[in-house]
Formats: structure tokens, C-alpha cells, sequence
């Protein structure tokens, strides 16, 4: 093949690899590259510029808690949320990196010593996860670029406001019988979340629920509250309590 073809064929695997490019992405833990060239770059291929993510495979990330941005980083850095979709998407986005030397003592894997000592501090900096936080938690939220999550799309009018009323009680009340608590409680009555608490308000009725299974099963996001929240709800609540947050402003 002449080098030019294969310069071809090469763009072209890469095209095709499209969000997927694990390559590209080991250049970002450089930190002299702005925010908004990250975002531009990378995030916002899945996720949107201004984070009002358009597929519902794709968490939005417009209005959401900065500690909990950051939090949620750094459990892909260091493995500790490994759900599958997160593996598949989110580890080479982020990097690897364990960071607890680094939380303790800067320690960093530049020096001979951190190399040494084992740190592997590689992927985006804290600086840089800091950045893109406080970038993403600054956007405004926006749902008109939306398209309708699948299940929806069959749902007759009745339907939509029987299983809206029921996910506003679930919400709001918790299931009492099953020792479920009000989500409102740690959520906030408007669904916007406080520090490490999410945002749940207007996300992707879709991602809600399978992040409800992920905490229920226990396969793959690090213990928090919510892995005994989510234990007792049965499918059908978790799609009435997601399809009502989707429908919070
Ligand atoms: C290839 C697509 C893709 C790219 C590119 C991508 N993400 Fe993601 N991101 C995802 C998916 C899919 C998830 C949901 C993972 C899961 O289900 O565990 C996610 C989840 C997240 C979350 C957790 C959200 C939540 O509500 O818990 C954050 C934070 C995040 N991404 C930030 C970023 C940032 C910052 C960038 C750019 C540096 C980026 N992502 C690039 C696909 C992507
Ligand atoms: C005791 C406090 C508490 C209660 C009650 C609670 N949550 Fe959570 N929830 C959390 C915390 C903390 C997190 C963040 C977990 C993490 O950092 O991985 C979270 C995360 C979530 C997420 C993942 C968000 C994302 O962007 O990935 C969803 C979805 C969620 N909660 C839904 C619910 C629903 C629905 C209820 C009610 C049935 C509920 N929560 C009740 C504390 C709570």
C-alpha cells in the first residue's frame, strides 16, 4: 500500500473507533491543555459542550454538583466505579491513577521516589478533574435538544401521568412498607442535589435506571447510601421514580 493510503486507512480506523479512542485520550493528563479544549475534544463527543447531553446513554452533566463531578473522576480513575458502560467509556477518558499517596503527601509519579514508592498518578491531573467540574456544574441545564429515551416513545398519555404520580410518591414519601427512604431526603425536594449529593433532576430517565440496578446489584459503584436504597425497589418503581426526575426542570 503507498503511505498515503495508509495514512487514509489509518484516519479511517480511528474515525471509526469514534468516542471509543483510548489512544487520543492518554495524551490528557497534560496539563497545560484549557478546559474547554478537553471538553471540546472529548467530553463533549458523548456528553455535549455544554454537558445537556442529546442520548440517553449519556449521563448529562449540565448542572450537576461539582464535589460530585469530582468524586465521580476520581472513582474512574482509580477503578473503584467499574460498571460496565464506566469501563467501557469513562476509564480511558480519565486514566488510571490511585491517588492515595498522592491525597497524602503530593506524591506524584514524576519524582523517582513516587516511581519508586509505585504511584501511578497518570490520566487527568486533580487540577484539570477540578477544571472540567467546575466547567460541567456551571452549564446551564437545557432539555429541548432531547430525544424521547425508547420506553417512552409507546407510552399512551394515561399511562405517562399514572406512572409520573407514582414516582413523585416514591420520591417524595419513599415506600414505607419496604423501609425505602424519600429520595428527597439526600436529593433535595427539587431533585438539584447538594455537594456529594447528585443532581438527579432532568437526567436521562434511562441512565437513572440502569445506575439504580448498578447500585442494587452492588456490581460496580463503591459503597454509598444508595446500594441500600436501591435493593428493595423493583424494576417498575425504578422506572416510575426515573421518569419522574427526568421530568424535573
Ligand atoms: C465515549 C463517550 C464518553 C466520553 C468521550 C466521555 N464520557 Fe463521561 N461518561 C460516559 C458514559 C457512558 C458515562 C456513564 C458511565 C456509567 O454508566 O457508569 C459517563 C459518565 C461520566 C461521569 C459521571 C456522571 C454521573 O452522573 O455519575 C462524569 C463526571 C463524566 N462522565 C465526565 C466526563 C468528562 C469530564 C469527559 C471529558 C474529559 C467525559 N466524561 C468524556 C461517556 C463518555
Ligand atoms: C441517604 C441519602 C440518599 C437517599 C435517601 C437517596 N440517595 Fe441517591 N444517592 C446518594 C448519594 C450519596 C449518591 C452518590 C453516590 C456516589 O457517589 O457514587 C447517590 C446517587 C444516586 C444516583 C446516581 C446519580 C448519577 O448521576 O449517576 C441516582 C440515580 C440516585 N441516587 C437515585 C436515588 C433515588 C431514586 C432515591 C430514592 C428511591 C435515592 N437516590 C435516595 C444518596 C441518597
Amino acid at each position: 500500500m503507498k503511505p498515503v493510503l495508509l495514512v487514509i486507512s489509518a484516519v479511517a480506523v480511528a474515525a471509526s473507533v469514534g468516542c471509543v479512542n483510548l489512544k487520543r485520550s492518554r495524551d490528557l493528563g497534560n496539563p497545560n491543555i484549557p478546559v474547554n479544549v478537553t471538553v471540546a475534544q472529548v467530553c463533549s463527543n458523548c456528553h455535549g459542550m455544554d454537558g445537556n447531553s442529546k442520548s440517553p446513554n449519556f449521563p448529562r452533566l449540565a448542572g450537576q454538583k461539582k464535589d460530585y463531578l469530582v468524586t465521580q473522576m476520581l472513582n474512574f480513575q482509580n477503578h473503584a466505579r467499574m460498571d460496565q458502560a464506566a469501563r467501557d467509556y469513562m476509564w480511558g477518558v480519565v486514566g488510571y491513577s490511585d491517588r492515595k499517596l498522592d491525597r497524602l503527601w503530593g506524591v506524584t509519579d514524576k519524582t523517582w521516589w513516587g516511581k519508586a514508592l509505585g504511584v501511578n498518578n497518570s490520566g487527568l491531573t486533580k487540577d484539570q478533574i477540578d477544571g472540567l467540574a467546575e466547567y460541567f456544574s456551571a452549564q446551564e441545564v437545557k432539555k429541548s435538544s432531547q430525544l424521547p429515551d425508547f420506553q417512552e416513545l409507546f407510552m399512551s398519555q394515561a399511562k405517562r401521568t399514572q406512572r409520573l404520580a407514582a414516582g413523585k410518591e416514591i420520591f417524595e414519601k419513599g415506600i414505607p412498607g419496604k423501609a425505602v427512604p424519600p429520595c428527597s431526603v439526600c436529593h433535595a425536594p427539587d431533585g438539584h442535589g447538594l455537594a456529594a449529593f447528585p443532581r438527579t433532576a432532568s437526567q436521562h430517565s434511562a441512565y437513572i435506571e440502569k445506575q439504580l440496578a448498578v447500585f442494587k446489584e452492588n456490581v460496580g459503584r463503591p459503597h454509598t447510601p444508595m446500594e441500600q436504597v436501591a435493593r428493595d425497589l423493583s424494576t417498575a418503581e425504578m422506572r416510575d421514580v426515573a421518569l419522574y426526575l427526568e421530568s424535573l426542570p
